[in-house]
């Protein structure tokens, strides 16, 4: 049988690099899109070791006519589209190339899909900043409406939205994976889990005295990245399109999470380090997003495996080993 081919935006970032790695272990051919860079960065791809095992492509989500012309020759069996400009902290100074990014991008790979290529599968990177404030007693499920509390989270509610309209308007295989925070050692150094596990494998290093950061009652569903892809690979092998939640169901803050960092190297006072730094604080916060994924356990048969302690361990390990080797 021909390998199935999968075609992955955002292939430099996170989460491509676990994808790209999970469908790689299935034998699909992986081509993953690149910006044009004069020095590209692989290292994410170089610590899950996949580096040479990718075909990339050049193309950028902002150019229409690029994705059109890599859809309408790679004919992709599936395409995840995790490109984005995803911190909500900077989409609040650069809102419209934000919107740019994340909302007509998903919109050109549609309609390349839609004239090109209609019996590809589309994979939306959809998340539960979406649902910003509102929530159903207490937790955010396929059901709980939409309330963004950033340019990024209103780009992304318009990302969902065409998603869901070229399924119901053309019949394409569309699927949004609304996804919770979810973090790993490979993790963007801005947001907040690996700025944290950063900071504290400096001070335990003895390379800083202090770490700054914002909002620490602010909640989040944090859940380990390599889990995560397995559901998106999921949504795309069912008989139906859909959308589905996907989060652990717990949440903790950051204050828990900085707490727990600290602990896991020894240190208990905690507090004689952190700053809090206005600087760090958003214009709009959301303030607790905590997952009901029963339908994604139910229909996926998805359940996440690390646990939160777990994952604050790996990732201030991993930091540690970074700086002791250098
Ligand atoms: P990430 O680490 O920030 O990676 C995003 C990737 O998008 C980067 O590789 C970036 O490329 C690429 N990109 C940005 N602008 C682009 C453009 N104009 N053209 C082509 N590529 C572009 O994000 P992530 O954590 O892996 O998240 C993956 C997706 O899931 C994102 O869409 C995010 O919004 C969404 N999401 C993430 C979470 C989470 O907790 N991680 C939760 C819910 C949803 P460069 O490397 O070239 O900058
Ligand atoms: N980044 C950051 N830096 N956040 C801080 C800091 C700080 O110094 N101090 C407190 N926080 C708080 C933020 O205000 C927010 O409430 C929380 O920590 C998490 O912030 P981030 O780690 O930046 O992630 P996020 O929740 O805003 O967004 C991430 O998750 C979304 C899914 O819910 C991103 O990955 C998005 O792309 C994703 O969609």
């Amino acid at each position: 049988m021909a390998k199935k081919t999968a075609f992955i935006t955002g292939i430099l970032g996170q989460d491509g690099p676990y994808l790209a790695k999970f469908l790689l272990e299935k034998e699909y051919k992986v081509y993953g899109l690149i910006r044009r860079y004069s020095n590209p960065n692989f290292s994410n791809l170089d610590y899950l070791e996949i580096t040479h095992n990718v075909d990339y492509v050049e193309g950028d989500m902002n150019d229409e006519a690029s994705l059109l012309n890599l859809i309408r020759t790679i004919r992709p069996d599936e395409v995840y589209n995790l490109a984005a400009q995803s911190f909500v902290g900077s989409s609040f100074d650069q809102a419209k190339l934000t919107t740019e990014i994340n909302a007509l991008g998903p919109l050109y790979l549609l309609n390349a899909i839609k004239y090109f290529s209609p019996t590809t599968r589309f994979y939306q990177a959809s998340t539960s900043e979406m649902f910003g404030l509102q929530h159903t007693n207490g937790y955010q499920d396929e059901n709980t409406p939409f309330h963004p509390r950033s340019p990024y989270g209103v780009s992304k509610v318009y990302a969902y939205w065409i998603t869901v309209n070229y399924r119901e308007s053309y019949g394409l295989f569309t699927a949004n994976g609304i996804l919770f925070n979810h973090e790993s050692p490979i993790r963007g150094i801005q947001f907040v889990t690996r700025k944290i596990t950063d900071g504290v494998a400096k001070i335990k290093l003895g390379l800083s005295k202090e770490l700054r950061l914002g909002n620490l009652e602010a909640k989040r569903d944090w859940g380990f990245a390599g889990d995560y892809v397995e559901a998106m690979y999921l949504m795309l092998q069912q008989k139906n399109p859909d959308d589905y939640v996907i989060g652990t169901g717990e949440s903790h803050s950051v204050k828990e999470f900085v707490k727990l960092a600290f602990k896991s190297v020894g240190i208990f006072d905690w507090e004689k380090y952190v700053v809090i730094d206005p600087q760090f604080k958003r214009p709009a916060e959301v303030p607790n997003l905590k997952a009901k994924p029963d339908k994604a356990k139910k229909i996926l048969g998805w359940s996440p495996k690390v646990s939160f302690e777990e994952l604050v361990e790996m990732m201030v390990r991993a930091d540690l080993k970074r700086y002791q080797n250098k």
